[in-house]
């Protein structure tokens, strides 16, 4: 039976990837980055550029380690890539770049159904990624789930707008997408079109998935990297969405129909001075586990108190750079299977 096998963000979770922050790196000379970076001030705020401490990378893994614990109290089968350090650049026919790291799988991988992808992702130092997954990838496909890779994308120069800034930082030239741009609900694919993901990429994953699939892109929500701190998609009927991205004006017509709650303002920590890859949104990056089991940032009580208010209980548990690094708990995992069946929730 293949071991890739999931329909949604809610269903409970069988197995789950989870990423590793050895090697981090932060790749200040990858086109894509210093694009999306100068396009995103909020996003990369003051973020210090090459190898990231030990202390941070340690702080890391001891965090990652008590999560992991968690899963596994609750019987989920967690896999972990083999972390391949920088050393040295990689070049292809148009370009050089320095290896990034496998803090996210949510990235660069994308399951659905019995399907799991390798995406075609916006920074050039992401490129040989998911070769960090492979003995997880070839396990896969052992067991029966289709395994493809999205073209490798050329990534020149041209494709990063870095002069219009009315305009998206990524042109739509060949597809390019991360994963982390997708929400699965079923047969509806959401799709963010924005800085990490582009309307090629979206044609392009309507055509692998095929016809028992509905891709939606999704405009004016959020330019920069990724939906999952704008919306999630907690259970059928009720999605969480960031207020200050998303209102009744750019909530994708899809959940117009659902309940949704809008996420309190979100509380800020710091555990270093080495700047942040993401935004404090990062809080609302929760894992659904179950339809009623989150796992969330225990900083942010409020979110906790909300979701428990919908009948949601919590794993409160902390990735104390996860600013620094550019993941939550949703960003560093991807769940490859869930319980459940391939469903309609939107007819
Ligand atoms: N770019 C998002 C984080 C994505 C993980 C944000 O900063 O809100």
């Amino acid at each position: 039976m293949s071991l890739v096998n999931v329909h949604n963000e809610w269903d409970p979770v069988e197995e789950i990837i989870v990423g590793t922050a050895l090697h981090a790196v932060m790749p200040h000379e990858d086109k894509g980055f210093q694009v999306i970076q100068q396009a995103s001030h909020d996003l990369f705020d003051s973020l210090v550029p090459g190898a990231l401490p030990q202390r941070i990378i340690d702080e890391t893994e001891e965090d990652i380690q008590h999560f992991v614990e968690e899963l596994e109290k609750l019987h989920i089968q967690v896999r972990r890539p083999k972390a391949i350090e920088f050393k040295e650049k990689f070049k292809t026919l148009d370009w050089e770049a320095e290896h990034y790291f496998s803090y996210c799988p949510r990235d660069i991988l994308l399951a659905v159904g019995g399907t799991i992808i390798e995406t075609p992702n916006v920074f050039r130092s992401r490129y040989f990624e998911t070769f960090e997954y492979k003995d997880i990838l070839l396990d896969y496909m052992k067991s029966g789930s289709r395994w493809i890779s999205a073209p490798k994308p050329r990534l020149l120069d041209e494709l990063y707008n870095d002069s219009d800034p009315s305009q998206s930082a990524l042109r739509n030239l060949e597809p390019v997408f991360d994963a982390a741009n997708v929400l699965r609900a079923g047969r509806d694919i959401f799709y963010l079109v924005s800085d990490s993901g582009n309307e090629l990429g979206c044609q392009w994953l309507q055509n692998a998935l095929g016809e028992e699939y509905r891709v939606h892109p999704c405009h004016n929500l959020y330019s920069s990297m990724h939906i999952d701190t704008t919306i999630c998609l907690l259970r059928p009927g009720l999605a969480l969405i960031n207020p200050s991205r998303v209102s009744k004006d750019n909530l994708p017509p899809l959940l117009k129909d659902w309940d949704i709650v809008t996420a309190p303002d979100m509380v800020e920590f710091k555990y270093s001075d080495l700047g942040s890859f993401s935004t404090a949104w990062l809080g609302m990056n929760l894992l659904m586990l179950a339809p009623n089991l989150a796992v969330v940032d225990k900083h942010q009580l409020p979110l906790i108190k909300l979701l428990e208010k919908q009948g949601i209980e919590t794993i409160p548990l902390m990735l104390r750079h996860g600013r620094t690094l550019g993941g939550g708990f949703h960003c560093i995992t991807l769940d490859v299977r869930r319980k459940g069946k391939l469903e309609d929730y939107f007819s």
